[in-house]
């Protein structure tokens, strides 16, 4: 074997990497990142110059999926054109599949989310009729001691996983399959990587995980130490009042009292929880398995807006799940009327091979009746959004300061606590500093504003 060369000139070798799916696979990004430039590797951002090109890929729905496959086909055209370079899809497609990513595609590694340690290895063990793959899930890997190398342009706003993986088994959904089993990182290593940021001029960090309210950190040695998401959410907050926190999921059946008071306490965790109902109804929510019921869900509504009233509440809903009738519909139009999200993440339902639901619920709602009832749910959020919005004219909020607005660039753009994005006239801030603004105007996206300073 060994006369064969390694297929990559091991001489600073480019790497190009695509990211699809979540916030998480975005920073599963920057962490492969990290071990491959321990390994020697550099980023590049032209697929043209590249040794290595990654796509970090996303199951969570059949479109999903499909987009990846186009661009393997993108991929493949870079192969042909030249000889020294390798094709790598990691991410939850690779889990999903393993190595049936492998047959006929000219791809040559293959590795799961809980593998990229193991990523330099498979690069260097790779030869025209090898491919490698790794797909073993694990228990305990957090990737706690690695720091994940930033790939964002601003410098201001980073990502931390607080935990990996999740124990739900919503029947729709194939996160558990991909991503194994729920496991906490070790607060230290969050701490620590936290404050780290904020010594390098990042002003905001999103704590992520699929369910962080289920974080959990047991210490063997010091059991009466354990410390559970509201804990470590005010341990962040401490670290300086001007680096804001905010976090990503809360799960309606956890979300904890102690998790909305703890928000309360501190300026700088931002007032936002997005809160994914999927179903007004409470036949779907009880086949979906996601163990509330529709008043559940509006009780935790009214306790966060009762400690917080400014609080921001997005979503996101799924439309025409297996048997959803006409009646389980409108009480998904209701629920959202009655709580008027700031902004939703709606979908059509895919099935996803191998879930409970695949197993045991036909996917019975044709697809144009799908799109129908999800074009209403999306027109009727456009409704709330711009009803959310209109509420605020008036107020002032302090924005941290993004960069130009895309829209109009010689205006800036940020975000306020609640997570509504400002358009608002410069007054020479650079990105990273906070404002004052007032919300002069608004559309259903965007907070228009006047720079207060
Ligand atoms: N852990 C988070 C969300 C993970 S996936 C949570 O539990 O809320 C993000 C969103 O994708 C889900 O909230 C759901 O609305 C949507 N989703 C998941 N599986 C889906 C499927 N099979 N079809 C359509 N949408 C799906
Ligand atoms: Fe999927 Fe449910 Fe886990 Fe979210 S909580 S990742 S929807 S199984
Ligand atoms: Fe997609 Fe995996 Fe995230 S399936 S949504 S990339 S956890």
């Amino acid at each position: 074997m060994t006369d064969i060369k390694p297929i990559i000139d091991p001489t600073k070798p480019k790497v190009y990497i695509e990211t699809y799916g979540c916030q998480m696979n975005v920073n599963d990004s920057e962490v492969i990142l990290s071990i491959l430039q321990n390994a020697g590797y550099v980023l590049t951002e032209d697929m043209d110059q590249a040794n290595l090109i990654l796509a970090n890929t996303c199951s969570i729905r059949d479109n999903a999926e499909q987009r990846i496959w186009g661009r393997i086909d993108q991929f493949k055209l870079q192969k042909k054109k030249r000889d020294n370079v390798l094709i790598g899809i990691v991410g939850c497609m690779a889990e999903r599949l393993k190595d049936r990513l492998l047959d006929g595609h000219d791809v040559d590694i293959v590795a799961g989310p809980d593998s990229y340690r193991s990523l330099p290895g498979l690069i260097a063990a790779v030869r025209p009729d090898s491919p490698q793959i790794n797909v073993m899930l694990s228990h305990e890997e957090t990737y706690a001691d690695i720091s994940p190398v930033r790939m964002d342009k601003n410098g201001i706003s980073a990502f931390i996983s607080i935990m990996r993986g999740c124990n739900n088994v919503c029947s729709y959904c194939v996160v558990p399959y991909t991503r194994g089993a729920e496991r906490s990182r070790d607060p230290q290593t969050i701490l620590n990587e936290a404050q780290q940021l904020f010594e390098n001029g990042y002003k905001e960090i999103t704590l992520l995980g699929q369910n962080v309210d289920s974080y959990l950190w047991k210490d063997a040695q010091t059991p009466d130490k354990d410390v559970n998401f509201a804990q470590l959410l005010e341990m962040v907050a401490k670290i300086d009042p001007d680096l804001r926190v905010r976090f990503s999921t809360s799960h309606p059946k956890d979300i904890s009292d102690e998790v909305i008071y703890t928000m309360a306490m501190y300026p700088n965790i931002c007032k936002h929880i997005h809160l994914p109902v999927q179903s007004g109804s409470s036949v779907m929510l009880e086949k979906m398995r996601r163990k509330y019921d529709r008043e559940w869900y509006l009780e935790r509504v009214r306790k966060i807006r009762s400690v917080i009233p400014d609080c921001g509440i997005t979503t996101d809903v799924i439309a025409g799940f297996c048997g959803e009738t006409l009646q389980d519909h409108q009480d998904t139009l209701s629920l959202m009327e009655e709580v008027v999200f700031d902004s939703a993440f709606m979908f059509a339902y895919s099935e996803r091979p191998g879930t409970l639901a695949s197993r045991k619920y036909p996917d019975d709602i044709p697809y144009q009746e799908k799109t129908r009832r999800l074009n209403e749910i999306i027109a009727l959020q456009g409704r709330m959004s711009l009803k959310s919005n209109e509420k605020e004219i008036g107020k002032e909020f302090r924005v941290l300061v993004e960069g130009p607005s895309k829209k109009n660039p010689d205006e800036l753009c940020g975000r306020a606590s609640n997570n509504k994005m400002c358009v608002f006239p410069s007054l020479g801030e650079k990105p990273g500093d906070y404002t004052h603004v007032k919300v002069e105007s608004v559309t259903s996206a965007t907070l228009i504003c006047s720079n207060l300073g």
